[in-house]
């Protein structure tokens, strides 16, 4: 399809929501109508797309959200796209619709969904969206950074207490595969073990760390332990007060407060790059991709290639927290 036949594209959100969706929503929208294309919003992400929650979007639909967490087009984790049936009904609602291209933002189960769709002959293009930082292509997704000031504004608190009280805090990240959160918390949070998926360890390791945190003279420590880690936190907590490591254990499992908040400066600068960057592929022709950060540029990356690689936490990092922890 060149550039001409390009009238009508839709953007829709999908997958856990991750600060930083409305700034792309608003960028995608906003560079379609300055190059005189309709846009239309999903709603409800693939099950929006299924049952054709299709509307309209004006440049003043969009104002007001940049600095919004969340999704004004609502999110979902949608089963009946996964089936034939289910992407074959999306991809009627699409032609129903006129539509000639479609924006997907959202982490790597929806971007996994773009890549079904462009290989059924949608024009697609993907924008990385979540909070976990797992989508290969790209250094960083759309609220990854917000994420971490959050965690980290949360590990400050704790710290406070911890220190107070001369406990050990540990402290649940969100990232069920993958551990860049829980890394990334390590070193900005001062921790003095990090519990990551990618890393084996035993309950006793961690004992030992602890127990020679508090010789050393230690006032308190933080252990931070992402949720996908093999050991579970309250089995850790538990543990870690039966072998009587010195502290006393206190547990807090930051959960969803981490997807929501106002998205950083950081986040609304790489959505709004992402967002133009998108628009541009499609006015280019450019199809079955992803927008992805690649050093300080932005880049389109095969969909073929992001759904084909896992992306996890660096283990150079991981060794970072150890040192850092004397
Ligand atoms: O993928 C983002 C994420 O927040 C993960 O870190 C977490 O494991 C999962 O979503 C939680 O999903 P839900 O909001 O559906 O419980």
């Amino acid at each position: 399809m060149t550039t001409q036949e390009i009238e009508r594209i839709a953007v829709l959100t999908s997958g856990g929501d991750a600060p930083g969706m409305n700034p792309a929503i608003r960028a995608v929208v906003r560079t379609a109508l300055s190059h005189n294309l309709e846009v239309y919003g999903v709603e409800r992400g693939y099950d929006g797309l299924i049952h054709g929650a299709f509307s309209k979007l004006e440049a003043r639909d969009v104002g007001g959200i940049i600095q919004r967490g969340g999704t004004m087009l609502l999110s979902g984790r949608s089963k009946e796209f996964r089936t034939k049936r289910g992407q074959l009904d999306a991809i009627h609602q699409l032609n129903k619709h006129d539509i000639d291209a479609l924006v997907v933002i959202g982490g790597d189960g929806s971007l996994t969904g773009a890549y079904a769709l462009s290989q059924q002959g949608v024009n697609v293009v993907g924008i990385p969206a979540s909070i976990d930082n797992d989508i290969w292509g790209t250094n960083i997704s759309i609220g990854v950074d917000t994420a971490l000031n959050t965690i980290m504004d949360a590990v400050d608190k704790l710290r406070d207490t911890a220190s107070s009280h001369q406990r050990a805090f540990l402290i649940e990240t969100m990232g069920r595969e993958c551990g860049y959160l829980a890394v990334m918390a390590g070193i900005i949070g001062g921790a003095e073990t990090v519990l990551i998926p990618e890393v084996d360890i035993s309950l006793e390791e961690v004992a030992n760390a602890v127990a020679d945190a508090y010789k050393r003279g230690k006032t308190h420590a933080i252990i931070i332990v992402a949720e996908g880690a093999g050991i579970k936190i309250q089995e850790l907590a538990r543990y870690l007060d039966e072998a009587d490591v010195g502290f006393k254990t206190r547990v807090t499992i930051l959960g969803h407060i981490q997807r929501g908040g106002r998205p950083s400066a950081f986040d609304r600068l790489l959505a709004s790059r992402m967002g133009v960057r998108a628009v541009e592929a499609i006015m280019d022709g450019k199809f079955g991709v992803m927008v992805g950060l690649r050093g300080r540029k932005m880049a389109l990356v095969p969909l073929e290639e992001v759904v084909a690689n896992t992306r996890r936490a660096n283990l150079e990092y991981y060794s970072m927290t150890r040192m850092l922890a004397r």
